[in-house]
């Protein structure tokens, strides 16, 4: 058997990060499909070139059509418009929606059992447009977001309390966006919860550069991250290609979940080779529940600006 497959459309600052991590780690071969004609070939050509020295066989392939990509186990999608200083993530739903569906369109075509993992933002609502143009099971779309956030939450808990980032768990919900749902609740480290560790008011601090995580780094370098990003999106292809059944936060389509019916948000799921093969549904307390719901709104304004 040859190794597995992962399609990346988009070889901008997150695919191409995406690309590199993926053959690093030898996960499988990697097709990066762009629209700009030399930009995926030459960083594919770039990557393989770099392939002796780190002492990697996985083979990179860059394409503006959709052929080399067929059969992909996993496609990534982050085609689209990234933000711009002063733009919110929900500025980019019209133009990321129209690069969205065309992309999926050709995905689903020349990769019709793959499963899909959806970066392009504003992120809950491009899993909406790829779920509706794929016609893929809920299994099989999903997006990246939670791993990211939450990440970001664990750098930050690791330095206010001066210990190793891997000592630290964190989980954020809710919707990829400033209504995000950080849980210190249900965030630890090396198993203690971190109510336990931290003053309240440095927990409040910590949620809210949390929530605004994103918009931070876009002050700085005038676009929107990519190396925390594509490690995050790297652990989910993981996940599914190693068949880890591992427990992250993802936005998943609920039907029934936590009450919401039809709505992508940031849940925790169980990742493995079928791709979402569980939501997990944690206890709230009733003012978790209402910052939930706030998210959940603010997602489906989103999706009703759609109109699918
Ligand atoms: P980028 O501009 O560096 O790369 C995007 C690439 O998509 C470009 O190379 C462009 O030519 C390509 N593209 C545009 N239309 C296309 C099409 N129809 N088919 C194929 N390729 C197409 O942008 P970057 O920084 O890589 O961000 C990509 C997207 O990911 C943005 O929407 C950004 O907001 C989002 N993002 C989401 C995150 C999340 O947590 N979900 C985190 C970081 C970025
Ligand atoms: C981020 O959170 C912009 O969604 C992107 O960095």
């Amino acid at each position: 058997m040859g190794r597995k497959k992962v399609t990346v459309v988009g070889a901008g600052n997150v695919g191409a990060t995406v690309a590199e991590l993926v053959a690093l780690k030898e996960l499988a071969d990697v097709v990066l499909v762009d629209i700009i004609e030399g930009l995926p070939q030459g960083k594919a050509l770039d990557m393989n070139e770099m392939a002796p020295v780190e002492g990697y066989d996985a083979h990179l392939t860059g394409a503006t059509t959709y052929a080399d990509s067929a059969d992909s186990d996993i496609v990534v999608i982050t085609s689209g418009k990234p933000r711009q200083p002063g733009m919110s993530r929900d500025d980019l739903v019209e133009v990321n929606k129209k690069i969205v569906r065309d992309v999926t369109e050709q995905v689903a075509k020349y990769s019709p059992n793959a499963i899909l993992i959806i970066v392009s933002n504003p992120l809950d609502a491009m899993c909406t447009v790829a779920h509706k143009v794929s016609g893929f099971p809920r299994n099989r779309v999903m997006g990246m977001a939670g791993v990211l956030d939450s990440a970001r939450m664990r750098f930050f808990l690791a330095e206010a309390l001066n210990v190793s980032v891997e000592n630290v768990t964190a989980f954020v919900l809710g919707g990829h966006g400033d209504t995000m749902v950080p849980l210190p609740r249900y965030s630890t480290c090396a198993g203690i919860p971190i109510p336990d560790l931290l003053p309240a008011e440095t927990i409040e601090a910590i949620n809210n550069r949390t929530r605004n995580g994103g918009a931070e780094v876009v002050k700085l370098l005038n676009t929107s991250a990519w190396y925390a990003p594509a490690s995050a999106t790297v652990e989910m292809i993981e996940a599914i290609l190693k068949d880890k059944k591992k427990i992250l936060p993802c936005a998943a389509l609920l039907e029934g979940e936590y009450g919401y019916h039809g709505l992508f948000i940031g849940v925790p799921v169980k990742l493995g080779s079928n791709g979402v093969e569980q939501i997990i549904e944690i206890n709230l307390l009733e003012e978790e529940r209402a910052a939930l719901q706030k998210s959940a709104n603010a997602v489906q304004e989103l999706v009703d600006l759609l109109k699918l």
